[in-house]
């Protein structure tokens, strides 16, 4: 069956006969659903690029931001769906959601089949292949896809936009606009 995103025909096939959905995972050929996890704090470009590439393989995409009390985030929870969800708005098969616990619980919860990470360079490798192989070990039908965003965004990190706006460098090609201007009043009200 064809799927009813056009831009995916053309790339990836359905599921084989024979594969193996995880239980609660969906079996349903025609729709593939992908999960793209993230700290998004803030969203950047580059994870902009990446959900625009992913958002024409796979049928629906939902932009998961991990719920994690341990880590010192520079935005809430709330600042952070709401920008994703101002750089999601063009794409009507993405959405944005938020989880908190194992990520393939999750994954399963939302009959996901994909789980979605960007690798910009060498360096990410490892710790994504690590990520990667201890997901799979917890829930091998999900699979683990690697995308690479555009070269410029290779360098692109939320820590260093965060970093460079907080010592008074341009952030403005980096991150969408909305994004730069909350980041600028951040930094002003913490000065
Ligand atoms: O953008 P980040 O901060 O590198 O994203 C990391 C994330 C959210 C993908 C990772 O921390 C995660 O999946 N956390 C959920 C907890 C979990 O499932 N851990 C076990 C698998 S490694």
């Amino acid at each position: 069956m064809l799927s009813t995103n056009p831009h995916r025909n053309c790339c990836i096939r359905p599921a084989p006969l024979g594969y193996n959905a995880p239980r609660g995972v969906a079996l349903s050929e025609d729709k593939i659903i992908a999960i793209y996890p993230g700290s998004f704090d803030p969203v950047t470009n580059g994870h902009v690029d990446l959900i625009e590439r992913a958002s024409k393989l796979f049928d629906r995409l939902i932009v998961a931001l991990l719920l994690n009390p341990e880590k010192d985030p520079l935005f809430t929870v709330e600042e952070r769906v709401e920008m994703l969800k101002e750089a999601v708005k063009p794409l009507a098969n993405v959405e944005v959601d938020t989880f908190g616990g194992l990520l393939v619980e999750y994954a399963r919860r939302k009959r996901a089949r994909v789980l979605l990470r960007g690798i910009r360079a060498v360096s990410d490798y490892e710790y994504e292949l690590q990520m990667a192989l201890m997901n799979r070990q917890l829930q091998p039908e999900i699979e683990t896809v690697f995308m690479l965003p555009a070269e410029a965004y290779s360098y692109l990190s939320s820590h260093l936009v965060k970093e460079v706006a907080q010592l008074g460098g341009s952030i403005r090609d980096l991150v969408p606009p909305a994004v730069e201007a909350r980041i600028r009043a951040k930094v002003k009200s913490s000065q």
